[in-house]
């Protein structure tokens, strides 16, 4: 069965198919006019799509050094090659690398072109491929060149989280566990289809809220303001759901000592990361002092650090948060 969830933006709404095998339904969602797609994918992406109408083949180089901006340049000269012009389209079927490379191409190529994301990871279909963040990394930091730029529908299929390594898999996970808090409740109960059609629902609701990130879209980054200081710390073995993990069990900690939190919703959130077999614990070598450090040159840091926090009002953003308060939270993650 496939759920629909709608991203409801006026005249820009567009469809989230949910299911197993949702990928079928592709043809239906080429927008009406587009006369051929490029389908942009990697060689290690197993997934064959069926546009229905004429289509060429991308292939971008495997892994996170395609979101460059070389391979970007490169995209949209094989696109100028082929003549494609602004009644084609670009489905993107594929993880986040994928869908950021394939809605930026759409957005600069021929000042914006259609694109339909498949996604075929769990991270993506909860994360990336909703909302209409795209964009590629500079060798300064990741995501720094990007655009908002809506797809004109998203296909969540589910079946190709069956072969999704582990370790891939629980990348996703670690975004799940995030929208526990965000008024998911009980995901971890929920058949997977049904989580990810949740999770779809929570961030088209804030997405619908807050399109370009003014305020309330920041929410979306509960775990995360530790988990890209571990990043940016180095290349540690772990996974960036695995870190945002570690970053939710330290945000949990923060609120409870600001008297934001009580010791059960503590408890609530380490019962989710358990229930996820998700890391709670900090890699030994990454010292607070290097911690604290990366979070006063977060970009969310403007009048003192930034975090994103549980409390009555639910999940909010709180600028100035003490800096003794967040050096001893650390204990709650070592
Ligand atoms: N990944 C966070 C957002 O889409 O805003």
């Amino acid at each position: 069965m496939t759920t629909t969830i709608t991203v409801d933006l006026g005249d820009r709404s567009y469809p989230v198919l949910v299911g197993h095998g949702a990928r079928s339904e592709l043809s239906a969602l080429i927008p009406a006019g587009v006369k051929r797609v490029a389908v942009l994918t990697q060689a290690g992406i197993p997934w064959p799509v069926d546009p229905g109408i004429a289509s060429i083949r991308i292939e971008l180089p495997d892994g996170e050094a395609a979101k460059s901006l070389s391979v970007v340049e490169d995209v949209c000269r094989q696109l100028a090659g082929a003549g494609f012009t602004r009644a084609d389209a670009i489905v993107a079927v594929g993880g986040g690398v994928v869908t950021d490379v394939g809605g930026f191409v759409a957005s600069v190529y021929h000042r914006g072109i259609r694109f339909v994301s498949v996604s075929t990871t769990l991270l993506g279909q909860v994360d990336a491929a909703i909302g209409g963040k795209t964009g590629v990394n500079l060798p300064e930091g990741k995501n720094l060149v990007g655009a908002f730029w809506q797809p004109s529908a998203v296909i969540c299929d589910t079946e190709t989280l069956e072969t999704l390594p582990h370790r891939e898999f629980q990348c996703g996970v670690g975004e799940i566990a995030k929208y526990h808090f965000l008024g998911g409740g009980r995901l971890d109960e929920l058949p997977i289809d049904e989580r990810v059609a949740a999770c779809v629902q929570i961030k088209a609701d804030v997405v619908m809220a807050d399109e370009r990130e003014g305020g309330r879209r920041a929410i979306l980054n509960y775990g995360h303001t530790l988990a890209h200081a571990i990043e940016t710390a180095g290349a540690y073995d772990l996974r960036h759901g695995e870190a945002v993990a570690i970053g939710i069990r330290y945000a949990a900690e923060i609120a409870r000592r600001l008297g934001r939190i009580d010791d059960d919703r503590v408890a609530e959130h380490e019962r989710v990361l358990a229930a996820y077999e998700l890391p709670t614990t900090l890699p030994e070598q990454l010292t607070d002092t290097e911690l604290m450090d990366l979070f006063s040159r977060d970009k969310k840091a403007i009048d003192g650090v930034t975090f994103v926090l549980d409390g009555p009002d639910g999940v909010e953003t709180v600028v100035g948060v003490d800096p003794e308060v967040l050096a001893a939270s650390f204990v709650a993650v070592r």
